[in-house]
């Protein structure tokens, strides 16, 4: 089997860089200003010094990429792929925006030629923005769940999503089904999908108040059923979304009782938001291992709310970091990880470039569940990214100033986009550069 040597820069996690503050964040990253990431049948085989691996393997192919910084490829743990089309529209907050923008949007799903153009579009895009896994939601139609795992398999990308499930009157007429329909079609998605490859099925109720209790009774039945199945859904996002809640599901204690009342709470459970959480919400969620997968540029651009990463992460949460396009204002997690530092930073913390990095790979990809992805060390899939830390003039200028990586990098991660990603490499094959 051929052997790939990739040669630059490399920056690989050895600890959680959360665990002991921002302060010992550096020590939880091991850095090579000259490393080497060597690559065969799809996985890394070893991490290490550049020339100590060229001459271990003389035989091996050399993708030399000079300064770049190599990572694991990013991972977006929410996103909405049919909403692609609708991202950047202006003026509205959650509510509306669904009703005005989405649920328009993903009616047209119901043609299996646009969810397939529309997933493929999406896929590019964050293969550009050095995104190696997405966790999708879908549309109500089947074939759209088909389109979505489809595009990622001719692309080789590991990636989870599900039908979105929605029962309820609130939900319009064209994108509604029923509880016993919803269970079903998820069933047979299931069967065709969850483990094909490298895809993982996620039961998707879109949220409480668009799902009638025995919808979410039927989908909790459907994941005790299917317990290696990841479970997604929107949690406590914006406060009139929760007055909503509360209105609907009058002996519900909080917004995140209306799921655990039905068995969808757990460790593979995925909450996209969790920003206007009580006590009692924030203790049951560390308590059982759930996700939440935080979404920084929705939170602003929607108006939803400043999430609580400092508090979350000291309460034992587990949280990783995502796009959630189309309510999100961009494909990329480099502007993705500078929003969550803004917010981060109005909450009065700011967090270290190593947690932004960790949170946009391994982050993500612990709520995934998938050990291979979002690390770069032995045995993991070789799923990468090249960063360019001099993309732009401006960024460029920064940098040049640097003294260690994390001051080289952060301008990347604070005014880098696209352009910054100077090769995706999916299962060891480039797919960009
Ligand atoms: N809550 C329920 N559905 C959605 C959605 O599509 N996007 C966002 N941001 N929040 C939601
Ligand atoms: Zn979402």
């Amino acid at each position: 089997m051929e052997k790939l040597l990739l040669l630059g820069q490399t920056l690989a996690f050895t600890a959680d860089p959360f665990a002991n503050g921002p302060d010992a964040a550096p020590e939880a990253a091991r850095y090579d200003s000259r490393g080497g990431v060597l690559v065969e049948g799809g996985r890394i085989i070893a991490v290490a010094g550049a020339e100590a691996l060229r001459a271990e393997h003389p035989d091996a192919q050399i993708a030399d990429h000079g300064q770049g910084l190599i990572l694991p490829g990013f991972v977006d743990a929410h996103m909405h792929y049919p909403q692609t089309g609708i991202v950047a529209s202006w003026g509205k907050r959650l509510i509306d925006w669904l009703n005005g923008y989405t649920f328009p949007e993903e009616m047209r799903f119901d043609n299996p030629a646009y969810a397939s153009d529309v997933a493929a579009t999406t896929l590019d895009l964050a293969l550009a923005n050095g995104t190696t896994t997405l966790t999708s939601y879908c549309t109500i139609h089947p074939a759209s769940v088909d389109a979505f795992f489809a595009a990622a398999a001719a692309r080789g990308m590991r990636v989870a999503g599900g039908r979105t499930c929605m029962d309820r009157e609130t939900a319009p007429d064209g994108l509604r089904d029923t509880a016993q329909s919803a269970y079903d079609e998820s069933k047979a998605l299931i069967a065709r999908w969850h483990g094909r490859g490298r895809a993982t099925y996620a039961i998707t109720p879109r949220f409480s108040p668009t799902s009638t209790e025995a919808q979410l009774e039927a989908l909790g039945a459907l994941w005790a059923e299917h317990p290696d199945c990841l479970m997604q859904t929107h949690l406590a996002e914006q406060t009139d979304e929760i007055e909503w809640v509360m209105g609907m599901y009058p002996g519900a204690e909080d917004y995140l009782a209306t799921y655990e009342a039905h068995g969808l709470i757990g460790e593979r459970a995925i909450f996209g938001h969790a920003i206007h959480l009580t006590e009692r919400e924030t203790a049951r969620l560390v308590e059982t291992g759930a996700g939440i997968a935080h979404c920084p540029t929705s939170n602003t651009f929607i108006g939803s709310g400043l999430f609580d990463l400092p508090g979350l992460r000291a309460a034992g949460a587990r949280i990783g970091l995502a796009t959630d396009t189309g309510g999100g204002s961009s494909f990329s997690m480099l502007r993705t990880m500078a929003a969550a530092y803004e917010i981060a930073q109005l909450r009065g913390t700011a967090l270290h470039p190593a947690q932004l990095l960790w949170l946009a790979t391994e982050g993500s990809a612990r709520l995934l569940h998938q050990p291979g992805i979002g690390r770069l060390v032995e045995g993991a899939e070789a799923d990468l990214v090249v960063l360019d830390l001099a993309s732009t003039p401006a960024i460029s200028q920064r940098a040049r100033r640097a003294e260690d990586i994390w001051e080289a990098v952060f301008p990347t991660i604070m005014m880098g986009d696209d352009r910054a990603v100077s090769a995706t490499y999916v299962a060891g094959q480039k797919v960009k550069g």
